[in-house]
């Protein structure tokens, strides 16, 4: 009996004293593998006599099973330590700063469509958004552009795959990667009742690609509807955005009369620089012209085709290409570079998240 204490003790202590999961396999197999001191005890119950084995057995099944039970719990305790241990280790501390390369910045054309959403939201417009793959009736239909107009053929627009030949009136199926954000108009109109007033930067595409054309671009669109809306809040909401956007009181708009068959009157709107330096610089009108956006009073085609009636709401919209403001504003003269992915390009334009913006780019064209 002593002899099996003393064994007991003995491996007890053994289980508790290994610290890893790889002694207490050892001791494990010590006590209860084939060769075991705990195995070799429990085959001499074989031999012994009915009596020896009833006084022997109980002791000895007891010890093996206390064994187990503690290699059991000191297995389990280890484990758990481990995975505490690895849990610590791999411990993220998401308030440090991250360990990343900082490689790059904000795009300058996310950061001017901060700026837009910013300013605009002091006027107290909301801003909108619409998928880019449109379909015809919302590109084109219901913004008064009829079937034949050349701004739908197939070499100015992406068509997607399949598409020709459907209804043109079908407003579930999209058909072309939208190639303006008015649609935009449309969609906010159908959504919301009037009195509307958004903006909606986003990405367009054409089937253009020179200089100063990629085929995928950017644009704002704005939409104001309401009652009794006159060329003259356009004017005067053109004004201040664009004092408010280039940070210059002396901001000169010139409207010049255009067509587009979503707005009646139309009007191209050009800002007036002055040279500096042989460099344009806007504000003033002493150096020339140059054209930054289209507009006009919203179409009574158009209002009516979103089910408003046109002799209650009227309302004026422009187009602007976010690119070219971009362009203009911080003195990049070539926009394919603002799609080219060069980390040069954007570490010499872009911004940090929280940069103020600012003219010192230098305002060239
Ligand atoms: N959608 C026109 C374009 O791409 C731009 C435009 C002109 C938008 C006049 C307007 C507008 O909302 O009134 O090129």
């Amino acid at each position: 009996m002593t002899d099996l204490d003393d064994l007991r003790q003995h491996l007890l202590v053994a289980v508790e004293a290994s610290a890893g999961l790889d002694a207490l396999e050892a001791v494990r197999v010590d006590a209860l593998g084939k060769q075991g001191r705990v195995t070799q005890l429990l085959k001499t119950l074989g031999g012994m006599t009915p009596e020896e084995r009833q006084a022997q057995g109980p002791a000895i099944h007891a010890l093996r099973e206390a064994v187990t039970g503690a290699i059991a719990s000191r297995k389990a305790h280890l484990e758990q330590a481990a995975l505490e241990a690895q849990l610590a280790s791999e411990r993220v501390d998401m308030t440090l700063p991250a360990e990343v390369p900082l490689a790059g910045t904000v795009h300058p054309v996310s950061q001017v469509m901060d700026e837009l959403a910013e300013i605009f939201a002091d006027l107290g417009f909301a801003v909108a958004s619409g998928p880019e793959l449109e379909t015809d009736w919302h590109n084109f239909g219901a913004l008064n552009i009829p079937e034949t107009h050349p701004a739908r053929a197939m070499h100015d627009t992406f068509y997607l795959a399949g598409s020709g030949g459907g209804d043109p009136n079908d407003r579930e199926t999209p058909r072309v990667l939208r190639t303006h954000t008015s649609p935009v108009q449309i969609r906010t109109m159908l959504q919301q009742k009037p009195p509307i007033r958004i903006i909606a930067p986003g990405r367009t595409y054409r089937s253009d690609s020179d200089a100063t054309h990629t085929p995928m671009f950017h644009q704002v669109e704005g939409l104001v509807i309401d009652k009794g809306i006159t060329l003259g809040h356009l004017k005067w909401t053109l004004e201040t955005f664009l004092k408010a956007f280039f940070e210059r009181d002396d901001i000169v708009l010139r409207l010049r009369p255009s067509y587009f068959p979503f707005t009646e009157p139309s009007a191209e709107v050009d800002v007036g620089y002055t040279l500096e330096k042989g460099k344009r610089v806007i504000g003033g009108s002493g150096g020339g012209w140059m054209e930054v956006l289209g507009s006009g009073m919203v179409h009574p085609k158009v209002i009516a085709a979103c089910g408003l009636d046109p002799n209650e709401w009227q309302g004026f919209a422009f187009g602007c290409g976010i690119d070219r403001l971009a362009m203009l504003k911080y003195g990049m003269d070539d926009l394919r570079a603002f799609f080219d992915g060069d980390i040069r390009w954007l570490k010499h334009y872009g911004f940090a998240s929280l940069d103020v913006p600012t003219l010192s780019g230098g305002v060239g064209a």
